[in-house]
């Protein structure tokens, strides 16, 4: 979490270093700062609070400089405050740093340090690590960039820093392991960020730093990368960006958040294009051809991911198993990098991640990797560091998502784990031809189906109306869209804070079904296909304890349309496919809510869109 942007040139740096904040706000956002050289001196703004208030409070003060570094908060050490916010200066005043990470160690060096005389005036891990930088420095009498890579090698933990020295500025120096940083080159200036939107509109040429990796900064001189533990040299690659403005720009929307939900049908055909090919009958996937012996001979698929990641793993868990007969265990990334887990050389690991970046799940990829399985990763954020640390695998292509709360990005990491499902079973002889481009058509045809799902939006938004208000909410849900029923549910906590539970739709009986009573929305989701009679059933029980019910049925449904206090209908389709559909109006019905009540969508309270803390 965090995110952090520096620039070096001949241009003002604080309209550069605002406006990448404000892109990388989705890192964090609690407080922020900005430090920029100038007239010999460090002027230091930060804010407790959104970008926006820092950027205020720093334009009533001089901001001409040139050089700068900045940063957006997600606290971990110490709570959001002003004192809390980077950039740290060190105790000299010569050296100030920005920090995206956790330092581990940082209580015994603080300790070091304090026996040495520094004193601190944060409680954040950051500024004992600009002290570290500056201790070393004066101890070694050397270069900033020496001191920088020697009180690296003593630092055990995750980071990417920038840190410069107001007597020679012109210079930033940065560092990274375990959290991301791109380095982007324009001709007579350089940026450094987080990721690559806050530099998009000036330069399309980017390095990406790697793990171990530190680099000196000079805004008309060529890169100088080195390792942190040898200082050996390393060659730069440069590679071109893709993105553009526009797709990270809200487009006429009030919030990221519905013009992702809006965007999800391009989104799939971009996840399709050059893989889903219905007319020839086949399914193209590079990163799957490369490993097929090892997709045929698995002898089971392990799947690691967290949060809404974690559900798109769910519902593979039905597809693979379903299609290609072949064992699945889904495994939240926090719990099977701390476990002890069996893995074997013939396992699979499909890591999922939007962001590239969560810490848990690199982390479990790491073991599993270690532990000699072939590891397969689905990201959207090209480039990122499980994009890197993955044997192979698959971008999902939806663009880049902003709001904190994942929509396209789920249903592209479905799209893509269904193909992949379809893809094994052919590999793996378990399909008929006819049923194999039965599926390729119908799956083709979800994009078209996803738009007309999404003309629900006025029925949706009358029914947010009525139940905005409620305090808990209940979601059901049966075999493959029992994930959608948990998926609905976090969706809801994330944007509106209300408390909601998914569950698969029988097990209410064995719990849940207590909290029941004329106040409890319960969203049942209930397409015509699959376990429909018992969702019938649950429907029924939850009415006779007066619990009010939003139903997501298929169009034409008469059973649920008499039962129900609601129904929501999406269009006919085969039972693998309808996560694709369900979790549309469950999208819609928390964001209406969440707007209902007041909650900035986008970003959530406590949350952040990367999550590179464990
Ligand atoms: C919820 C949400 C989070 C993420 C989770 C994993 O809407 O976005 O639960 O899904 O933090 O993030 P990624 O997919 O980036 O690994």
């Amino acid at each position: 979490m965090c995110g952090i942007v520096a620039y070096v040139g001949d241009r003002k740096a604080f309209p550069i270093l605002v406006n990448g904040l404000k892109r990388l706000e989705y890192r964090g956002y609690d407080s922020s700062g900005v430090a920029l050289a100038q007239n010999g001196s460090i002027a230091l703004y930060k804010k407790q609070g959104m970008v926006k208030a820092m950027e205020d409070h720093a334009l009533l003060n001089d901001t001409s400089g040139t050089t700068g570094i900045a940063h957006t908060r997600w606290a971990t050490h110490g709570q959001p405050s002003d004192e809390n916010a980077h950039p740290h200066l060190s105790n000299s005043g010569n050296l100030v740093l920005v920090h995206n990470g956790i330092i581990e160690n940082y209580q015994s060096l603080k300790d070091l340090l304090k026996s040495e005389g520094f004193v601190f005036h944060s409680e954040t891990d950051t500024e004992v690590l600009v002290n570290f930088i500056q201790y070393v420095q004066d101890k070694e009498q050397c270069k900033l960039r020496k001191a920088v890579r020697l009180a690296l090698t003593q630092v055990v933990g995750a980071y990417a820093i920038c840190i410069y020295d107001k007597d020679k500025p012109e210079e930033i120096v940065v560092a990274k392991m375990g959290s991301p940083l791109v380095i982007g080159l324009g001709k007579d200036e350089k940026f450094i960020g987080s990721d690559a939107t806050p530099f998009l509109e000036y330069t399309k040429e980017a390095i990406y730093l790697e793990d171990g990796e530190m680099a000196s900064i000079i805004a008309g001189e060529e890169l100088d990368i080195r390792l942190i533990k040898t200082d050996g040299t390393v060659a730069p690659v440069i590679h071109k960006l893709q993105m553009d403005l526009e797709s990270i720009e809200k487009g006429g929307y009030d919030y990221f958040m519905m013009k992702e939900i809006y965007e999800q049908p391009r989104a799939i055909y971009d996840t399709f294009r050059g893989r889903l090919l219905p007319e020839q009958g086949m399914i193209k996937m590079s990163g799957m051809e490369e490993y097929a012996d090892k997709f045929r001979n698995a002898d089971r698929i392990i799947m690691t991911a967290c949060g809404t990641s974690w559900h798109s793993a769910l519902v593979a868990e039905y597809l693979f198993e379903e299609f290609a007969r072949i064992p699945v265990e889904v495994e939240y990334g926090s719990e099977f990098r701390y476990r002890n887990p069996v893995i074997r050389k013939n396992d699979i690991v499909i890591a999922i991640s939007q962001s590239g970046e969560t810490a848990d799940t690199l982390a479990a990829i790491k073991m599993a990797k270690s532990a000699g399985a072939m590891v397969f990763g689905i990201c959207n954020v090209a480039g990122s560091s499980i994009a890197r640390e993955t044997h192979a695998g698959a971008y999902t292509h939806a663009g880049p998502e902003i709001g904190v709360a994942s929509t396209k990005a789920f249903t592209s990491q479905v799209t893509i784990l269904t193909m992949m499902a379809l893809e094994l079973g052919k590999i793996r002889g378990e399909f008929s031809t006819s049923e194999y481009r039965a599926l390729l058509n119908e799956l083709n045809n979800i994009p078209k189906k996803i738009e007309k799902v999404l003309e629900k939006k006025e029925l949706i938004e009358q029914i947010s109306a009525l139940y905005k208000d409620a305090t808990n909410f209940l979601y059901l849900g049966r075999g493959v869209n029992f994930p959608i029923a948990l998926e609905g549910a976090l969706k809801l906590k994330e944007i509106s804070y209300i408390h909601a539970e998914g569950y698969p739709a029988a097990e209410m009986k064995h719990g849940p079904i207590a909290l029941i009573d004329e106040n409890m929305p319960v969203v049942v989701v209930a397409p015509n296909n699959g376990h429909y009679e018992k969702l019938v059933s649950n429907v029924q029980e939850v009415k006779a304890r007066e619990g009010k019910v939003i139903a997501i049925v298929t169009e034409g449904d008469k059973e649920l349309l008499d039962s129900s206090d609601h129904v929501i209908e999406i269009p006919e389709t085969l039972e693998a496919l309808t996560p694709l559909l369900t979790v549309i109006p469950l999208q819609l019905l928390s964001y209406y809510i969440a707007v209902m009540r007041g909650c900035d969508v986008d970003r959530p309270r406590n949350l952040a869109k990367s999550v590179t803390v464990e």
